[in-house]
Parts: structure tokens; C-alpha cells; sequence
């Protein structure tokens, strides 16, 4: 895919790997739009980096109509959309309830899925193939203590992944996945607050790095799933 001029739709772009990929694609001259339910924040980032803010919450199937209306309407055709916006609970096992699986799945799960059969329908219908990226984890290769609801949702969108590039690869379209290890962002803080940048661990622009490289690929190609950890996480030796 052309980066330039291409048209972009981001959940979750208000902040982390989400902003990062939004700046660095909008840079390279795409036509970009960042989804967040906190709208002061999403406004201001989205002004900050030059791309269209559209206050949506992928948890809501409206909000969700209402994301691909606004981006339509703005920008016409859609090239690529990035199913980024993810929420983590780390109950252990005998702390789990029903309400935490609901509200990690309604995001990371139920959202990214509903989002994805907005973009197939719509790729189908411009009859031009297009991108869909899933941003996992490496929280969905390998469960870890107090990973029940979160590692389970990232294991299902691995596998929402590799079934819908079973039906999409027909129509070409490119359903890819990234799986980062820990980046410093606001992620899994209740304050929303970034986290400082820490030498040894990953920063958000690795991942943004990694999306626009699987993007820019010649069409003909593909990276079905790409992995990034940090060289060295631990203390040095
Ligand atoms: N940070 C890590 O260590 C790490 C590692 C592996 C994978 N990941 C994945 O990377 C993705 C991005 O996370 P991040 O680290 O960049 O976290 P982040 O800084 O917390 O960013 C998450 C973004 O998603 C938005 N968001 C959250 N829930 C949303 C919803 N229901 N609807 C729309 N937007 C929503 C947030 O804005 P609002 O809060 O205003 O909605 C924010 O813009 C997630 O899928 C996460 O699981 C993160």
C-alpha cells in the first residue's frame, strides 16, 4: 500500500501506540482519523498531530455506525483501518467476575470485531482490497498469572485474526496483526496517565515503526503477524 494519501481509521488514537502510528502515518501523508471516549483529550491530540478526531466508543455498537459515517463522510473511501484501542483487568483466577470478561471483551473483542465487519463490507463494496491491522499482544501467544481476562481476549482476536484472513485474503484483503510486549504507555492506568520512557523497554514509536512497515509492503505481499519484544527487558548483566 501507498501510505501517501491513503485513508486511515485508528481506534484508540488518542494516546500510546495508537497516537504514535497515527502521527507517523499522517506524516508520510496519509488521511488519518483517531477514535476515544475521553473527547478534550481526543481533540487535542488530534489537533496536535493533523488528523480527524471522531469520539467513538468501540464498545458501543452505535458509536461504532457512527465512527465509519463520520469517516466516509470526511474522507470517501477507507484503505486501512488499525483495531488498536485495548483495555486490560488482571484478576487472578479466584478474583474474576463476569463484569471485568465484559468490560475487556466489549473493547478488545466484541469492538474490534464489530469495527472489522464495518471495513470487510466496506472493502468489498469499493471492490479495491484494503488492510486491516489488529494490535494483539504477546499476551495473545502465551497466558501469564493474572492473565485470564486479558491474555484470553488478545488469544481470541489472534484467532478472529486468522479467520478472517481465511475469508478476506479471496477479496485481497491484508488482515494483519502486531503483538507487542510491554510498551511504556498509559496502558492499565486508572489515572489514564502516560508512563515515562524507560531505556531498555519499548517506547510506542517501535510499534508504529512495525504497523507502517507491514503497510507499506507491495500489495502482493503480506505479514500475517509480527512480533516486537524489547532486546533486552531485564537488568543488564
Ligand atoms: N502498553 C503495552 O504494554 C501493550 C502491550 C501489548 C499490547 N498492547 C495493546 O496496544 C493497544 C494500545 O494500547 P496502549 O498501550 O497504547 O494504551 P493506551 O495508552 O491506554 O491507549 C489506548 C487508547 O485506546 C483508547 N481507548 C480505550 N478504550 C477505548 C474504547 N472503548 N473505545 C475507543 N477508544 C478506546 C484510549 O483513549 P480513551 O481512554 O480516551 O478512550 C487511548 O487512546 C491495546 O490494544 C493494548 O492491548 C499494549
Amino acid at each position: 500500500m501507498i501510505i501517501k494519501d491513503s485513508k486511515i481509521l485508528i481506534t484508540g488514537g488518542s494516546s500510546g501506540i495508537g497516537k504514535a502510528t497515527a502521527k507517523l502515518l499522517a506524516d508520510s501523508g496519509a488521511k488519518v482519523a483517531i477514535t476515544g471516549r475521553d473527547k478534550d483529550k481526543l481533540e487535542k491530540v488530534a489537533k496536535e498531530i493533523n488528523v480527524l478526531a471522531i469520539h467513538s466508543d468501540v464498545a458501543k455498537e452505535e458509536d461504532i455506525e457512527k465512527t465509519y459515517k463520520v469517516f466516509l463522510e470526511n474522507f470517501g473511501t477507507l484503505d486501512c483501518l488499525i483495531n488498536n484501542a485495548g483495555i486490560g483487568e488482571f484478576p487472578t483466577v479466584d478474583e474474576i467476575t463476569l463484569e471485568a470478561f465484559m468490560k475487556v471483551y466489549s473493547v478488545n473483542v466484541f469492538g474490534a470485531a464489530l469495527m472489522a465487519k464495518h471495513a470487510a463490507k466496506i472493502f468489498k463494496e469499493q471492490k479495491t482490497g484494503g488492510n486491516i491491522i489488529n494490535v494483539a499482544s504477546t499476551a495473545a501467544l502465551k497466558g501469564f498469572a493474572r492473565g485470564s481476562v486479558y491474555s484470553s481476549s488478545k488469544f481470541a482476536l489472534r484467532s478472529m485474526t486468522e479467520c478472517w484472513q481465511a475469508e478476506l485474503r479471496p477479496f485481497d484483503i491484508r488482515v494483519m496483526q502486531v503483538n507487542p510486549s510491554e510498551v511504556t504507555t498509559a496502558f492499565a492506568n486508572k489515572e489514564r496517565k502516560e508512563r515515562d520512557e524507560v531505556d531498555n523497554k519499548l517506547t510506542s514509536i517501535e510499534i508504529a515503526h512495525a504497523m507502517k512497515a507491514m503497510l507499506e509492503m507491495d500489495d502482493r505481499g503480506m505479514i500475517p503477524e509480527l512480533t516486537v519484544w524489547a532486546r533486552n527487558p531485564w537488568e543488564k548483566k
